[in-house]
């Protein structure tokens, strides 16, 4: 963007925020609809089986109860195949098809749904219930003896058994210095506030859910095939998300619960999650096992990375994580091998959680790059800008932009790196260890293409409209923000509306793909406003039209004016003296030919401090400081926003978060908010985020990249590297719980 920017860049409050305090933005499960039902499912407790019989009787004599919906009565549903599967869904696999048959592949399963007058009535009735079942022989351990090479169709999307550059086995073997670990990381879950919600209402043959979801137009797709319906007789609203994480990506089988009870009653239903249920109906992020072996000649030089693989998924989907990405592209080595298993296991699929892949991937990545700065007796910056990545050798193509070293210089300084010793625990206050532990962070940047539509109303004020969603990012701040500046209006003239299939088509909010994808469609339909404007200027008749078209006009403070100078006519009156009560315009925008040109990523550097108990084990995080580079800052304080919250989310993955698995009945024993540690504000110390100067405009026009994800790639490694800077224990088996530091 070559003109200079008034509200791009400035750090502008959330524009939903008052409504958010106030309480008037409407949540899925909020919608008041007349006539509404409650529903309650009754979920299997064995990981295998098949179900024998259903006792429904007492459920359905208790009080309020409407109906009971099992496998027994429930309609055939056709679960028509997609063409191509859309990239929030398993890449292969089935998914579970809902009431249809007898079969259990999880303990959580959904066996039967109660439909009653009140919640309370249908939780009440849910429990009275009896499933018969006939118990099979389930996996539910962890075993990487069992593991497999993806199916094709993960193989397809990029999720490959094997890749190689160069001869990684024997430049490891002859390299003089090495390091092969193996790293663990728990299966974890997203904990949203939200709980997962959908209010399903028919009307004739037409459906509207209210649920929650990233991406509307795939929710209403996924339901269409499951009905065997056209989408256009489907409506999605989800105008707010109470957080996510990636776990409302994909369309999950309590929404065809409520789709399917409310065509059954012919009333609105609504099924909203426990927090117990969401551990088991919705995806985590897998439990995961991975190798990393690196070779370095003396000097540091990379000569062999190795990272190996292990995820968990389930016996009827798979799905597979970009784990190993970024082996390939974060460091320059000629010699890299990769390799990637799966493990079937009876439990519901796993799915994307928190830059899924990428923070795991970066999580054993960055730990061995650490372990191998301390074999070498170099400094972990210093070893990282040695082997610093000129260009993505994977895809063998120049970065669209990178300022990776910038991020570990402006980093370094703000955290006082120089002040650290090389030496593992030799570094004390006031009886604690004091660690400092860095590493770097990447995530791809990627964009999809985007619709949305630009209207300006008779009183000069604008309405921007797309089908996009906003789990908590500032989707809306920032978007106002691009439609306010290239309408040259303030942000409070113009309105954004978001999350309603109704709107022009916007791709899956997720990826940390939004801003390049939708941002750059806002930009482009504002544009198309403004040229539409024009172009009526320029055949309208009379005087001012006249003197404006013969002397050039521009847009300017929210309204047009002659080039040469001269008072601005407001919209509001260039649309009376138009005589139109409004104009709309569309617009859409797409990769083009820069994705064969150009890799792009968003950087960054984290640097953290650890205090660490010797005699407890506890270890607190008094202060993370990282250095992003995401392209240009839209809307800092909201970019801000996402980087303090991947932080919070890196301290949770390093020393808190850990679903623990009940290996005897296939499911998680700390279902609820008490038993999963998730960071607390006393968990948090000081954060503190720094944008170094970037403007990817080869990337898109916006020259945004995208912040999200990027907030807690490499966060954990950072705050590991720190405990073992503090104790000399390197924990290679995540969360790092006091006892593993106390052995
Ligand atoms: Mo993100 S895990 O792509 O919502």
């Amino acid at each position: 963007m070559n003109v200079e920017l008034k509200v791009i860049g400035q750090p502008v409050n959330r524009v939903d925020g008052p409504r958010k305090v106030a309480g008037e933005a409407c949540y899925a499960a909020e919608f008041d609809l007349p006539n509404l039902l409650y529903a309650a499912l009754v979920l299997s407790p064995l990981p295998a089986g098949t179900i024998v019989a259903i006792d429904a009787e007492a459920a359905q004599q208790a009080p309020g109860v409407h109906a009971i919906i099992s496998h027994e009565n429930a309609p055939r549903l056709p679960y028509e195949p997609f063409g191509k599967r859309p990239q929030v869904d398993a890449q292969s696999g089935d998914q579970l098809q809902v009431f249809q048959d007898r079969k259990i592949h999880f303990s959580g399963q959904p066996v039967a749904v109660v439909i009653a007058e009140t919640i309370e009535e249908a939780a009440c009735a849910a429990d009275l219930v009896k499933v018969t079942y006939e118990i099979s022989e389930g996996e539910t351990t962890f075993d990487p003896s069992r593991a497999r090479e993806p199916s094709r169709g993960n193989e397809k999307s990029g999720r490959r058994g094997e890749t190689e550059t160069g001869d990684a086995d024997r430049a490891l073997a002859e390299a003089p210095v090495t390091i092969d670990a193996i790293y663990v990381q728990p299966r974890e879950h997203h904990n949203a506030i939200e709980p997962h919600a959908t209010i399903a209402s028919w009307d004739g043959d037409r459906l509207t859910l209210y649920d929650k979801t990233q991406w509307p137009d795939n929710d209403r797709d996924e339901i269409a095939h499951i009905f065997g319906i056209a989408k256009e007789q489907i409506r999605v609203v989800s105008p707010f998300v109470g957080g996510a994480f990636g776990s409302a990506l994909r369309t999950w089988p309590h929404v065809t619960v409520a789709a399917l009870a409310a065509q059954v009653m012919q009333r609105p239903v609504r099924v909203e999650l426990t927090r117990r249920q969401l551990y088991t109906s919705i995806g985590f992020r897998p439990h995961t096992e991975q190798r990393v072996a690196l070779g370095a000649q003396s000097d540091g030089t990379l000569t062999a990375i190795i990272q190996e693989a292990t995820g968990q998924t389930s016996t009827y989907e798979e799905y597979a994580e970009s784990t190993l990405d970024p082996a390939q592209n974060t460091y320059a080595c000629p010699n890299i091998g990769t390799r990637y298993r799966l493990v079937e296991m009876n439990t519901n699929s796993p799915c994307p959680m928190r830059a899924p892949g990428v923070a795991t991937g970066m999580l054993a990545l960055e730990t061995a790059m650490d372990e191998l700065a301390v074999a070498l007796r170099m400094d972990p910056i210093a070893l990282r800008l040695k082997n610093h990545a000129e260009k993505d050798q994977h895809k063998d193509l120049p970065w669209s932009s990178k300022e990776l070293r910038e991020c570990y210089r402006v980093g370094a300084e703000r955290f006082g790196w120089e002040g650290r010793s090389l030496e593992p625990r030799s570094m004390h206050r006031n009886g604690l260890l004091i660690g400092y532990g860095m590493a770097t962070a990447v995530y791809p940047a990627h964009r999809a293409k985007a619709s949305a539509e630009a209207t300006l109303l008779a009183d000069g004020t604008a309405i921007i409209r797309t089908a996009a969603s906003d789990m908590g990012p500032g989707t809306y701040t920032s978007m106002t923000q691009v439609a306010a500046e290239v309408l040259n209006l303030p942000v409070e003239k113009v309105r954004f509306e978001l999350g309603d299939t109704d709107m022009p088509f916007a791709p899956v909010h997720g990826g940390s793909i939004t801003m390049a994808s939708v941002g750059t469609a806002v930009q482009a339909a504002c544009q198309a406003l403004l040229d539409d404007l024009s172009a009526v200027i320029r055949s309208a008749q009379g005087g001012l039209f006249a003197e404006l078209a013969s002397s050039d006009f521009l847009w300017r403070d929210g309204g047009v004016a002659r080039r040469d100078g001269g008072e601005v006519i407001p919209y509001a009156k260039l649309l009376h003296d138009l005589q139109l009560d409004r104009i709309t315009v569309k617009g859409n925008a797409a990769p083009g030919e820069e994705i064969k040109t150009h890799s792009s990523s968003a950087f960054g550097a984290v640097f953290a401090e650890v205090h660490v108990d010797p005699d407890f084990g506890t270890v607190r995080v008094p202060r993370l400081v990282g250095a992003y580079d995401i392209g240009r800052v839209i809307n800092p304080k909201t970019a801000r926003s996402q980087c303090i919250g991947g932080m919070v989310g890196g301290i949770g993955m390093a020393l808190l978060e850990q679903t623990e698995w009940d290996e005897r009945f296939g499911r998680p024993m700390n279902g609820n908010l008490a038993e999963y540690l998730v960071p607390v504000c006393a968990d948090v110390g000081e954060l503190d985020v720094t944008f170094v100067p970037g403007d990817d405009t080869i990337f898109n026009p916006l020259g945004a990249k995208g912040v999200a994800e990027l907030g807690i790639s490499g966060v954990a490694a950072a705050i590991g590297n720190a405990v073992h800077h503090a104790t000399g224990i390197r924990v290679r088996e995540f969360p790092i719980l006091p006892d593993r530091l106390i052995a």
